[in-house]
């Protein structure tokens, strides 16, 4: 296990590290805002013991060089759309568009190749695991286009239609698996809004949360508030007590990241 540490962004200094002991907020959409003279970059934004994240923008067609036809045999990639829409192209299965929220995942030793569509940006988090391999291992797509298979529930879909998910489990507090696999557990969680009431964890796993939909107010005994909105990522590391309240009149959206438990 690396030694605890927090690394500085050199141009803005929004921090992106772990292993942290203590919990924090990467306010997505500031970054996003700081790079708006930017229509294609990437930047790492988190490190944890079961995944790597970067946020990378990009614009029709691909011009931030998406266009990279690779396949790693070592984890499943996989991508959350925070901004736009993208095509993407995994293994052989008929290229498709995933649209923001959805959840995008490439099984291990299935190509992939990215690309931006629509006629606006695009931004995406990219998730992937510690030591995991890079784009070395190119593969291209052959000749036939498979169907995309027709299970519609998750875990372990190629594509995760949120909208799709948020229709058929209604509007109740719910949890589901979105994501399990050898390396990597995500968990999509509803949450009526509790307005008067925060609900307390302490979990025994380091994880981070991405807010889908809706506000959530973590708060915690001894640190201050962390005031989360659509976007954002809030990193909790294990055994750390914390209350969680979803404010609104909607449901909140979250999924929860962690190795598999
Ligand atoms: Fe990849």
């Amino acid at each position: 296990m690396p030694e605890e540490s927090n690394f500085i962004w050199p141009k803005n200094g929004y921090f992106y590290n772990i292993y942290s002991s203590k919990p924090f907020h990467i306010e997505t959409n500031k970054l996003i805002d700081h790079k708006a003279e930017e229509n294609v970059w990437s930047e790492p934004v988190l490190f944890t013991d079961s995944s790597t994240v970067a946020i990378k923008a990009d614009m029709p067609g691909g011009l931030g060089g998406s266009s990279d036809d690779h396949v790693h045999y070592d984890f499943v990639e996989w991508w959350i759309i925070l901004k736009g829409q993208l095509e993407f192209q995994i293994g052989n299965y008929q290229p498709f568009i995933a649209s923001t929220n959805d959840i995008v995942s490439a099984p291990i030793g299935l190509r992939h190749l990215i690309i931006s569509s629509g006629n606006k940006q695009s931004v995406r988090l990219i998730i992937g695991v510690p030591g995991g391999s890079g784009h070395d291992n190119k593969k291209l797509k052959g000749s036939q286009n498979d169907p995309i298979p027709k299970r519609k529930n998750p875990p372990n879909l190629i594509h995760t239609d949120m909208q799709e998910i948020i229709k058929k489990f209604g509007c109740s507090s719910w949890s589901k698996t979105i994501l399990k696999n050898q390396h990597t557990q995500a968990e999509l969680i509803s949450e009526k809004p509790n307005t008067n009431n925060s609900s307390k964890y302490k979990d025994s796993f380091n994880q981070w949360y991405i807010v889908i939909q809706g506000k959530i107010i973590f708060s915690f005994d001894n640190d201050k508030d962390i005031n989360a909105v659509e976007g954002d990522i809030i990193y909790i590391p294990k055994n750390f007590v914390y209350y969680v309240k979803s404010l609104g009149t909607k449901n909140s959206l979250r999924i929860s990241i962690s190795k598999p438990r």
